[in-house]
């Protein structure tokens, strides 16, 4: 006795049936694909249709739904399910992004000619191959506009509104993996993006997926918006313009949308009328140092285990960080080095002092003789504070009530590590380390104190000497950090009853 025939899958069904077969999201289509070409359905004999049909300059057909299929009958499977190597599975899954009106039948296509052995149709040699690898290219590049040209306002506090709001006009689907990346990048502060077509709310700790909720970015709030437009005035460098590659970069769709976009022209026709050397040397001057970038998926760190300073909630900067960044170093070491708060990059990786002032502060130590794996590392503060500037994240300082809420992890550490010599770098530290905020970090420098049976050393902030506008100064200030380590190391052999060195 033969088996029954295998019963049909609702997409042949619908195709046999000559019926239309709605897709919105990428994984129903790869299932109604799957389906369709397991039972050996062509591509002519399926109409696609997808909510969102558009034209733009990557269509080659017209929308599927305008061409009645032929007629098309099957009744068992003809067909084993596809192999499609990951390479092409990612392609096609990038181009889905693209918002043209016959992405689903073009995809359905290039599965089809794959299956069929034309392994040609991923070449963009090919003619087909050549529209999906624009596809992809148009998809990746606008996910890179919208990390970069995002920009979030942020709102009065508001019971369980979110506190960044931002609006964009994405020319392709690519919402939800640029949320993903803000989601990496943002910690647990709360926020939101709307766009036309969709919005996504960040509550802290769940992404939600909405419909359009605002008609257009004048709906959101401004406030925010002053402090963002005086910080581009700042960062903005006449003597480095170049207009037709800015806007070549950014096109007028962007610059709309842009606060920015308000104060730019105004600010070419000033660069034009001289304005340039001026700026070069003020702008240029109040450059701080270069920010590494580092992609958060190659910088988080994977916490099987949360530590207690993971769930502290004694103030309330765990809600804007990544994570808490714990001290590091010899765990009896003799020197601690207190800093201020972990910066952008020590947020994301959860490791203190490894960003551009960790890269000066290992030039230091080189240059006075000291090894820094043999000094414990620490921070006054150990949840990043920050502000939202565009798409980065701008340190904050840490108020003194956050300071004095972290002494409590700092007396572990103390208590733990026991060191002979502190290093307070910068203000904060020093503050933190001698719990008082009556003290100045210029009558403090190169004067060694005695603080609970220990010596401790003031010198500047490793961020300071990396701000310090002239070449001169700059050098001033590495060499007064290099002086103050050496003391440090003088003070290991100098019993603590004996006098201050002068
Ligand atoms: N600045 C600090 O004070 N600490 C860090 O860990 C990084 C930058």
């Amino acid at each position: 006795m033969s088996a029954p025939a295998p019963a049909l899958p609702a997409a042949v069904l619908r195709v046999q049936a000559g019926q239309p077969l709605l897709v919105e999201t990428f994984a129903a289509w790869r299932e109604a694909a799957r389906d369709l070409l397991v039972w050996g359905v062509p591509p002519e004999a399926i109409t696609w249709s997808s909510p969102q049909a558009g034209g733009d300059l990557f269509s080659s057909a017209p929308a599927a739904a305008e061409t009645a299929p032929p007629a098309f009958t099957v009744s068992v499977p003809t067909k084993n399910p596809p192999h499609v190597p990951r390479s092409l599975m990612e392609m096609l899954q990038s181009a889905a992004c693209c918002r043209v009106p016959d992405r689903w039948a073009f995809l359905y296509r290039v599965m089809w000619r794959w299956q069929q052995g034309e392994h040609d149709v991923q070449s963009p040699a090919d003619e087909d191959g050549a529209r999906l690898n624009a596809m992809v290219k148009a998809v990746r590049r606008e996910e890179h506009d919208m990390h970069a040209y995002i920009r979030f306002r942020e709102r009065p506090v508001d019971a369980g509104a979110p506190r960044f709001v931002a609006w964009y006009e994405p020319r392709h689907d690519v919402l939800p993996q640029v949320a993903q990346h803000f989601v990496s990048r943002m910690g647990k502060v709360s926020w939101m993006i709307a766009t036309p077509e969709a919005s996504v709310l960040w509550d802290g700790h769940t992404l939600h997926n909405a419909g359009p909720l605002v008609d257009k970015a004048e709906d959101l709030d401004d406030s925010g918006e002053a402090l963002w437009l005086t910080y581009y005035r700042s960062i903005f460098n006449p003597a480095r313009l170049n207009t037709a590659v800015m806007q070549q970069h950014i096109t007028s769709d962007r610059w709309k949308n842009l606060p920015e976009g308000k104060i730019v022209p105004h600010m070419i026709s000033e660069a034009a009328m001289g304005a340039r050397k001026i700026g070069q040397a003020q702008a240029v001057g109040q450059r701080k140092g270069t920010t590494i970038p580092i992609a958060p998926a190659d910088a988080q760190p994977e916490r099987q285990q949360p530590t207690k300073l993971d769930e502290c909630r004694r103030c309330e900067l765990w809600q804007f960080a990544t994570q808490a960044v714990p001290g590091e170093g010899p765990q009896h070491a003799p020197i601690m080095f207190v800093g201020e708060q972990p910066g952008d990059q020590e947020d994301l990786a959860g490791h203190a002092f490894i960003g551009p002032a960790g890269k000066l502060l290992d030039q230091v130590c080189d240059a006075a003789g000291v090894d820094r794996d043999t000094i414990y590392v620490t921070n006054a503060v150990k949840h990043f504070k920050w502000e939202p500037r565009g798409k980065r994240r701008l340190h904050k300082t840490p108020a003194q009530r956050e300071v004095e809420a972290c002494h409590y992890w700092l007396d572990k550490e103390l208590a733990q590590v026991n060191p002979t010599v502190i290093v307070a770098l910068g203000a904060t530290a020093l503050k933190s380390v001698l719990r008082t905020a009556n003290v100045t970090l210029k009558n403090s420098l190169g004067k060694p104190m005695k603080v609970d049976g220990r010596w401790v050393v003031t010198t500047y902030h490793p961020s300071y000497v990396l701000r310090v506008p002239s070449e001169d100064a700059k050098q001033e200030a590495f060499s007064t950090m290099v002086a103050g380590l050496k003391l440090a190391h003088e003070l290991l052999n100098r019993p603590i009853d004996a006098p201050a060195p002068e």
